[in-house]
C-alpha cells in the first residue's frame, strides 16, 4: 500500500490532522526533524597580528579574533556542545602567489595547532580551503593573464590542504571552486601520509550576491572581475548535481550546499542522490537578513533562526555551518 493514499474513510472527518497539535507535549512527540548542537559547525574568524577583538559592521554579533583569544573562543563553543569549528585565516600578507595559505606558520596553521594541543579529540577541526583571503588580488585561484588559472591553482590548494592537515586538522574542505580540487587535494593528502584526514567538498557553491559581508570580514573581495568563472550559476540545478557527483568521483567525504535557505531544493535533489553526509553552509548574507530584520524589530530572531535552521535540516542537510551555531545551541539548552 502507498505511504499515503487519501480517500473517502481515509480522510475528514475520521481524519483529523490537529490531533496531532493540541499541545506542546503532543507537538514535541510528534516532531519529526530535530536540530541538535551536534549537527552545527561554527565559525571562527583569526586574523594574524590583531590586538584585539574586531567587530564585523555587516555581521552584528560576530567578531575577528585574535590568536590569543582563540582559546576561550573554541571553549565556549565547546561548553555549548558544539563539537565543530570551521577556521578561516586573515593573514598579515597577502601576494600573487598565496604564499601565507601554505606556511606551516600562517595563521589558520597556528591555530589549528593551537585548538589541536589545548582540545586534543574533544573538538573536530574544520579548514577552509581558498586562496582568495591570502592573494592581493582577491581571487579564489591563482592568476594568469588576468584569468584564473585552474590547473596551478589546485596544486597550490593541495600545498594549503596538506599544511593544515600538518596542523592536525581533521577535515579539509576546499571553497574554491577549481575544477579537479577534491582530487588534488586527495593525492597530496595521501602522499604526505595524511590518509585519515576528510575532504569536504564545497560542492555546489553558488556565485552568490550572499557572501557580501564574509568579504568584509575576512576581506577577500576580488580587486577585478567577479567569481563567475568558478563559482555555479544558481539558475542551475542539474549543474550542481554534476558538482556533486564530480567531488565525489574525486574522493570526497561530505558534500556542500552552499548558501542554503535559497537552495533547499538542491539540498534535497543532493539527498536523493548520495548517501555521503552533507552539508549546508548557511552563508554570512542569509545571517546579515535574519540580524537586522530582527535588530529591527521586525522578526523574532531566536523564532526565524529556528525555523530556518530546521527547514535546512529537513530538506536533508547532515550538518550545518552557521554564524548562529553558538545562539541556536544556546537556545537548544533551554
Ligand atoms: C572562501 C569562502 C567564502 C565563503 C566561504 N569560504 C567567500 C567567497 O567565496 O567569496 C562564504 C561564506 C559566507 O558568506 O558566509 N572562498
Ligand atoms: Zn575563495
Amino acid at each position: 500500500m502507498k505511504k499515503s493514499s487519501i480517500k473517502s474513510g481515509n480522510a475528514f472527518p475520521n481524519v483529523r490532522l490537529r490531533r496531532l497539535r493540541t499541545s506542546p507535549a503532543i507537538r514535541d512527540l510528534f516532531q519529526e526533524t530535530r536540530l541538535s548542537a551536534k549537527d552545527l559547525i561554527a565559525p571562527v574568524f583569526v586574523q594574524e597580528g590583531l590586538k584585539k577583538p574586531e567587530a564585523i559592521e555587516s555581521m552584528p554579533d560576530i567578531q575577528r579574533i585574535p590568536l590569543s583569544k582563540l582559546a576561550g573562543e573554541v571553549e565556549h563553543i565547546s561548553d555549548l556542545g558544539i563539537r565543530a569549528v570551521i577556521l578561516f585565516g586573515l593573514p598579515s600578507h597577502k601576494d600573487t602567489e598565496a604564499t601565507s595559505a601554505f606556511d606551516d606558520n600562517g595563521i589558520v596553521q597556528q591555530s589549528v595547532e593551537l585548538v589541536r594541543k589545548q582540545f586534543g579529540s574533544r573538538m573536530a577541526i574544520v579548514t577552509d580551503v581558498c586562496l582568495c583571503q591570502y592573494t592581493s588580488h582577491g581571487h579564489c585561484g591563482l592568476v594568469f593573464n588576468k584569468k584564473i588559472d585552474n590547473d596551478r591553482s589546485i596544486d597550490t590548494l593541495a600545498k594549503v590542504a596538506i599544511s593544515h592537515a600538518k596542523a592536525g586538522a581533521d577535515i579539509v574542505a576546499p571553497s574554491a571552486m577549481m575544477d579537479g580540487q577534491v582530487q588534488a587535494i586527495r593525492k597530496g593528502l595521501d602522499g604526505a601520509g595524511y590518509t585519515d584526514v576528510a575532504i569536504m567538498g564545497y560542492s555546489a557553491k553558488q556565485a552568490s550576491p550572499l557572501y557580501a559581508p564574509f568579504r568584509d570580514a575576512a576581506h577577500s573581495a576580488p580587486e577585478f572581475g567577479d567569481r563567475r568563472t568558478y563559482q555555479m550559476p544558481f539558475s542551475n540545478a542539474k549543474e550542481a548535481m554534476r558538482e556533486i557527483e564530480t567531488d565525489i568521483a574525486e574522493g570526497a567525504d561530505i558534500v556542500m550546499v552552499k548558501p542554503a535557505i535559497p537552495y533547499l531544493d538542491l539540498i534535497h535533489r543532493a539527498r536523493q542522490a548520495t548517501n555521503l553526509p552533507i552539508c549546508a553552509y548557511s552563508v554570512s548574507g542569509e545571517y546579515a537578513l535574519i540580524k537586522a530584520a530582527a535588530m529591527n524589530g521586525w522578526v523574532d530572531e531566536d523564532a526565524v533562526m529556528t525555523e530556518f535552521l530546521t527547514s535546512i535540516k529537513r530538506a536533508g542537510a547532515d550538518m550545518i555551518i552557521t554564524y548562529q551555531a553558538k545562539k541556536m545551541a544556546e537556545l537548544l539548552r533551554k
